[in-house]
């Protein structure tokens, strides 16, 4: 499928630096920006909220078909309240890593998605942007960094926002969620083979943004 309105998917693993470097290469570009996970966090966030477990597929998909999801500005909407800072916990993370496992849930999901490729373009991140979501984007970045240094950030982050937590737990639930994201048997994980890998461990924000931006730049004065 040949799309008019230029797509960059952005995958890797948590806290490779993907959401930031996402949401920054779209406002360069005045692009739109879909952050994919924040989907899965507020179904697992929401279902945990109705005591309904992670692994019943059936029961989420009727979650996800009562709920209305938006974006607005730096929010995430559900039926009309804010719920941003409610799913970025390490809980919400290791619900939405568990409920990203089914494949209904996940083929539900596609076509809001989909709905965000809009002109003037998108700049979309996840696990499976490149694979499944936007297999035509015009750009496919695979962004990566050692679990070492994915730890460390995530500790940080943690810590800065008033959370106690150890640096073995944050590491050892790093090591978890790649082994659930990379194994599963839908839409794992991947690095397409059309995919740019960007190792951000020695590279700061800007300097990712600055070289998706060139890249981008260069391809469209080539095609
Ligand atoms: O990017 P994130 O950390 O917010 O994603 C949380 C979880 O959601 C991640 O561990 C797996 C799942 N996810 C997914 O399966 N596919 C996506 N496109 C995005 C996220």
């Amino acid at each position: 499928m040949i799309s008019p309105v230029p797509v960059i998917a952005i995958d890797g693993p948590s806290a490779s630096g993907k959401g930031t470097v996402a949401k920054l290469v779209a406002q360069k570009l005045g692009f739109h920006y879909l952050d994919s996970g924040s989907i899965y966090r507020t179904i697992a966030y929401t279902s945990h909220q109705q005591n309904i477990s992670w692994n019943n597929e059936i029961m989420l998909i009727k979650i996800l078909e009562k709920a209305v999801l938006s974006f607005k500005n730096d929010q995430i909407l559900l039926n009309g309240k804010d719920v941003s800072e409610a799913i970025r916990t390490e809980e919400a993370g290791r619900g939405a890593s568990e409920v990203a496992v089914h494949k209904k849930l996940r083929a539900a999901i596609l076509g809001f998605q989909r709905d965000f490729e809009k002109s003037p373009g998108l700049v979309s991140e996840g696990r499976d942007m490149a694979s499944v979501v936007f297999p035509h984007a015009c750009m496919k970045i695979f962004l990566t960094a050692s679990t070492q240094i994915r730890a460390e950030r995530r500790y940080k982050q943690l810590i800065s926002k008033g959370n106690s937590v150890n640096m073995d737990s944050v590491l050892d639930e790093i090591i978890l969620r790649d082994e659930r994201d990379l194994k599963r048997e839908i839409s794992p994980l991947l690095k397409t083979e059309d995919a740019i890998e960007i190792d951000t461990d020695t590279l700061s924000i800007s300097d990712a943004v600055d070289k998706i931006t060139h890249l981008y730049s260069l391809k469209s004065q080539t095609s």
